[in-house]
């Protein structure tokens, strides 16, 4: 059937490829991107969304006004200042954003009863907690223990019961906010809404810089052969995070929107799990390996705000619920990011630097 989308945050990594691919797939589905392309590169998918007969509008959800024009009949809620670091630094382009934007994206699902899938964050778990996970060091990563004292942790990572009461930073704390908004207008305005708490998502397209997309970063530095640093833990980049790749997020909202009756009022963990993940000294060596390049790459032994040594998502409620699992490993991954810059170098090149 025939559906009118909306995806905020539309020009952005995750909005873009969503858009570009559910039009793809869904050719008769009519596909509106809005976005204000605060995210420096997000201007580079204008003609691609617009090639692909997707609508993009120059547009603010801070503003209401921007909004209230439209009629969906879904909303895939994907902008965001992303970047965690932000919090600490500028707080009020983050809260106006992330919180009182959501606030917007839900005014306009409830006067359209569109449904309303939400990408939040496991940043919405607490960082002393996460900071609290017993860990190994091995020679080139950290490895959570098998045995760990905190529900919701466990040798799979962080499941959705991993408790929620201490500071989180306040890019988490506006998603975990944004998702307390959601369930109320679920409840009063019976809004089919999903909530998907994502670990690092990467994959072509992904405009990495030092604060956000760190894996996209990672391919890019060393293809244009410029110095990274290990913040952090020692400086030693040991530090582990699991991955998705762009395309499993992508099959996963597909499935997501077709069965949305099914799965209306869930919050879903989803990551690349145990399977996919990589300390960023792992990453350096595919990286390497994968360009034939080699770049200077200085420890910085101490930590940033708001940073953990180990996150790893553990997906199994979600696996369990839909059948959906991730396909793409740590190898293909970092290689389809090297192929994107090296198809798009003279575009992307600014960008990175
Ligand atoms: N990329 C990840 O690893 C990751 C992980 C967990 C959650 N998420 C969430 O997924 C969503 C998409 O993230 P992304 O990686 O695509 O980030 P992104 O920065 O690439 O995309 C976000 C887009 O939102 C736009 N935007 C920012 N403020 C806006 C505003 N006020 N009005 C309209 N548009 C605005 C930006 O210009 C950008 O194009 C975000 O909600 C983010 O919090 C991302």
């Amino acid at each position: 059937m025939s559906k009118k989308v909306l995806i905020t945050g539309g020009a952005g990594f995750v909005g873009s490829y969503l858009g570009l691919n559910l039009a793809r797939i869904h050719p008769d589905w009519q596909i509106v991107a809005l976005d204000n392309l605060k995210r420096r590169g997000s201007e580079l998918n204008i003609p691609r969304l617009k090639q692909a007969g997707i609508e993009f509008i120059h547009g603010d959800i801070r503003n209401s006004e921007d909004l209230d024009h439209l009629q969906p009949d879904l909303i895939l809620e994907c902008s965001a200042e992303p970047s965690v670091m932000a919090g600490y630094t500028s707080p009020g382009y983050l809260l106006q954003t992330n919180l009182v934007g959501t606030i917007n994206c839900l005014e306009l699902a409830r006067k359209t009863k569109a449904d309303f899938i939400f990408l939040s964050t496991s940043r919405v778990y607490p960082i002393s907690y996460l900071s609290d996970l017993k860990y190994l060091e091995g020679n080139t990563r950290f490895e959570l223990a098998e045995d760990q004292s905190i529900v919701g942790a466990s040798k799979y990572g962080i499941a959705e019961n991993f408790p929620l009461d201490r500071a989180r930073s306040l890019y988490g704390t506006t998603k975990l906010a944004s998702e307390l908004l959601i369930a109320e207008y679920a409840d009063a305005y019976q809004i089919r809404t999903i909530v998907d708490r994502c670990g690092v998502l990467t994959g072509p397209w992904q405009m990495g810089k030092v604060d956000q997309g760190v894996f996209a970063l990672w391919m890019a530095n060393h293809y244009f052969n410029k110095a990274l640093k290990y913040i952090g833990y020692g400086g030693t980049g040991k530090q582990v995070r699991d991955f998705l790749h762009i395309a499993d997020l992508l099959d996963l909202i597909d499935l997501q929107i077709d069965r949305l009756e099914e799965f209306k009022g869930e919050t879903f963990n989803v990551g690349g799990g145990i399977s996919n993940t990589l300390s960023l000294l792992e990453t350096t060596n595919l990286c390497q390996q994968i360009t034939g390049k080699e770049i200077p790459i200085t420890p910085v032994a101490q930590n940033r705000s708001g940073d953990v040594p180990i996150f790893i998502t553990d997906s199994r409620k979600l696996e369990l619920a839909t059948g959906w699992s991730p396909k793409r490993d740590a190898q293909s991954t970092l290689e389809d990011i090297y192929q994107w810059i090296r198809q798009y170098e003279d575009q992307v090149r600014d960008i990175f630097s």
